[in-house]
């Protein structure tokens, strides 16, 4: 599963009815996405059980350079970053992502202390705290249900006896708009004063890699987007009939971003909660962008938001980076607000 399912959740969640929450919330966003004139939902809602599955076999399909290569520079560079780190830290990680990624961060530590893994969703936390705790035993594993793109604390355990490191792979933060991108950074550099991030991204390359690894021959990522579809079928009752929607996927280069769409290809009504929405022949339900970055423009967007960066560590061909930044112990009040 990954990190992105907390992108502008709301804050007071009702811990009771999480349920309840999730299919208002989405019924929600699905009508208001099909009102817009310019219809657009945000990607958080492909991550149901069945859409979490199908990013994990998107991770391991021959085209989607992303996860292979930054594990090959967390192999790579582990002992840099190990050594980066320093001893007696502990790691807190935004979303509770793969574990293989934190296994191979925690492996390159010495007596890493703790690990405190940040999601929305307790149920897959508690699995992957659960798995880690049997293979790092002198570890302490605090899972926090938290929405890290709002403001949060860390538990009173982590009191700061050693290093606190964040860690966001996965370029997940290309997901965000560049406003998202911004905030997400400065309510780190609040969480973690005096400690650090590491920050995977994306960077910018040939627009023939990008568009392939957005359309694999398989039709996985087709799958995966047309899942919010599907997704809203089950769970909402939806009635749209997926062999009249087409995946399309395409580098915006003044952008930096691929973009994710769903086309109409015939002109159509769908019903959604009782409502209406008519598409016509060709029109787009967008429901991605995946932001590439630069190191200098990432670099510039952390300092915005008052992080110092530090070491970056790519891959030879310089398709995947691990920036690293450190947080100061206070952020002035000045910096840019989103
Ligand atoms: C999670 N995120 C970083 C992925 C990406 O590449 O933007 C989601 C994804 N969408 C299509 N393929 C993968």
């Amino acid at each position: 599963m990954l990190n992105i399912s907390t992108l502008s959740q709301p804050q007071n969640l009702d811990q009771a009815h999480p349920q309840a929450l999730a299919y208002s919330e989405f019924m929600a966003d699905m009508q208001q996405a099909l009102s817009l004139p310019r219809k657009s939902i945000s990607p958080k809602h492909f991550y149901d059980a069945r859409g979490s599955a199908l990013f994990d076999r998107i991770c391991a399909l021959p085209e989607y350079y992303p996860t292979r290569t930054e594990v090959s520079i967390l192999q790579s560079h582990a002992g840099d970053i190990g050594q980066r780190i320093g001893p007696d830290a502990e790691i807190v990680e935004f979303g509770a992502g793969s574990l293989h990624k934190v296994r191979l961060l925690l492996n390159a530590l010495e007596r890493p202390l703790r690990y405190v893994p940040l999601d929305i969703s307790g149920d897959h936390l508690n699995a992957s705290a659960e798995q880690l705790r049997g293979q790092f035993p002198k570890l302490q594993v605090l899972p926090l249900v938290a929405d890290y793109t709002q403001p949060w604390a860390l538990p009173a355990q982590v009191a700061g006896s050693g290093k606190r490191v964040g860690f966001f792979p996965g370029s997940t933060i290309g997901n965000f708009s560049p406003a998202e991108a911004l905030q997400f950074l400065q309510t780190t550099a609040q969480a973690l004063p005096g400690g650090a991030l590491l920050l995977g991204a994306d960077l910018i390359k040939h627009p023939a890699v990008l568009h392939a690894a957005y359309n694999d021959a398989q039709g996985v990522t087709a799958a995966f987007n047309l899942n919010v579809l599907e997704r809203a079928n089950r769970e909402l009752g939806a009635n749209f009939k997926l062999h009249q929607f087409d995946h399309s996927a395409f580098y915006n280069a003044p952008e930096q971003r691929i973009e994710m769409h769903l086309i109409s290809n015939c002109r159509q009504t769908v019903h959604v909660g009782g409502v209406v929405f008519s598409f016509e022949a060709g029109e787009s339900l967008h429901t991605e962008n995946s932001y590439k970055f630069s190191i200098d423009g990432l670099q510039r967007l952390a300092k915005r938001a008052g992080l110092q960066p530090g070491p970056v560590w790519t891959d030879p061909q310089h398709w995947f980076c691990l920036q690293w930044l450190d947080i100061p112990l206070s952020i002035s009040k000045s910096k840019e607000t989103p």
